[in-house]
């Protein structure tokens, strides 16, 4: 072979190269892009953000994202600390952030029994009554709405309102004892006035406990059946390297849409430790390579089995964007690290990336 003849040799294997990675048969994922991108014609692929992770993480959200929810900043601890006096800097600039990239948002989280500030319950030293408290509730939705109706296209109106041991369905909580067992029909009722175009959330994690996932469905079916307007649940979807399988997430995904719902997976994240894993850890440093991979097969059963549902599922979210910012870090152990996202610490896709992105 003569020198010129080398040099077409060598740039017709380049060409035939590059035609084959773009016919996706060499790198499963550069032909797809980015994860908004692969999953364009599936669902909405989001991330919760802060007011941190907008500048620190902007790149990967605007790249890889189509959707974003505040992780803390609309929660009404946050956007409506005083009476009177709701506080909308933190919001504004992540709905800002919304607007300014084209990302739609998720709401989160109107009701709720944890960040809600003490004077929402508190009326002249005592209680507030169940009138009182509608009020004030409405009034935050009504806030909330005309400030960020545009870009907000979903809702969570009640968070984690179910009980975790049963038999009673409702979890104690302030709104249960101030304005009775129909808070949760008149929070929904009040959000579809307050938006009439958004899509209503019920959310809540350990969907699927078999137990914890029939007084879930006992709660929503009766709703239902009163006409309340929720139109989908969102699986909060804080799971682990060894949970859940595919098959019982497509159950529950199709049990909750013969209730006429749809699902969203709001709160992503696979954890490297069980729940009940309190005294181990893995440490500091790198996260061992065994884990990745084996969080890698667990996010490949998860989206295969989300993939298989995309008539029902209408969006997933990951709960942080990159695993050098994860309330996983300090929950439900403080201050052990943990690695339960896409992105490793450097921003750099993890072998998890690949395997939700390596689909045919
Ligand atoms: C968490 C945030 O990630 C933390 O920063 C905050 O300290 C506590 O709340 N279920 C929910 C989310 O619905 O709002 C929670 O977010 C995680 C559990």
């Amino acid at each position: 072979m003569t020198i010129d003849n080398r040099i077409i040799g060598a740039g017709i294997f380049s060409v035939i190269l590059l035609l084959a990675s773009c016919a996706g048969t060499t790198d499963p994922h550069s032909n797809k892009g980015t994860l908004a991108l692969a999953y364009k014609d599936y669902f909405p692929i989001g991330a919760a953000v802060n007011s941190s992770t907008i500048d620190s993480h902007a790149e990967l959200i605007t790249g890889e994202f189509s959707s974003i929810t505040a992780e803390n900043e609309m929660k009404p601890s946050l956007a409506y600390p005083r009476y009177n006096q709701p506080s909308f800097f933190a919001s504004d600039e992540i709905a800002d952030f919304a607007r300014e990239n084209s990302l739609i948002m998720r709401g989160h989280c109107f009701i709720w029994h944890q960040q809600t500030p003490g004077w929402f319950f508190a009326s002249m030293g005592g209680i507030a009554d169940r009138e009182t408290l509608l009020g004030r509730v409405n009034d935050y939705m009504t806030l909330m709405v005309e400030r960020y109706g545009d870009v907000v296209y979903a809702w969570d109106v009640v968070n984690e309102a179910v009980s975790d041991e049963g038999p009673e369905i409702l979890r104690d909580s302030p709104y249960l004892e101030i304005i009775g067992e129909d808070y949760i029909a008149e929070a929904f009722r009040m959000a579809r006035a307050a938006d009439p175009e958004a899509r209503l959330f019920y959310n809540d994690y350990n969907v699927l406990d078999p137990k914890k996932q029939d007084r879930i469905y006992s709660l929503l079916e009766s709703l239902l059946a009163e006409g309340v307007p929720v139109d989908g649940i969102g699986f909060q979807g804080h799971w682990n390297v060894n949970y859940p399988d595919g098959n019982t997430l497509v159950k529950a995904i199709d049990r909750f849409a013969a209730l006429g719902l749809e699902v969203q997976i709001t709160e992503l994240d696979i954890s490297a430790y069980e729940w009940n894993d309190r005294g181990f850890s893995w440490g500091s440093g790198a996260p061992p390579e065994k884990l990745l991979e084996k969080q890698a097969l667990r996010y490949a059963e998860i989206f295969e089995a989300l993939r298989s549902r995309s008539d029902i599922v209408s969006g997933v979210t990951f709960w942080g964007v990159a695993d050098d910012g994860t309330w996983l870090d300090d929950f439900p152990v403080s201050n052990r690290k943990n690695w339960p996202l896409l992105f490793n610490e450097s921003h750099e896709p993890k072998p998890a990336y690949d395997a939700v992105m390596n689909f045919q």
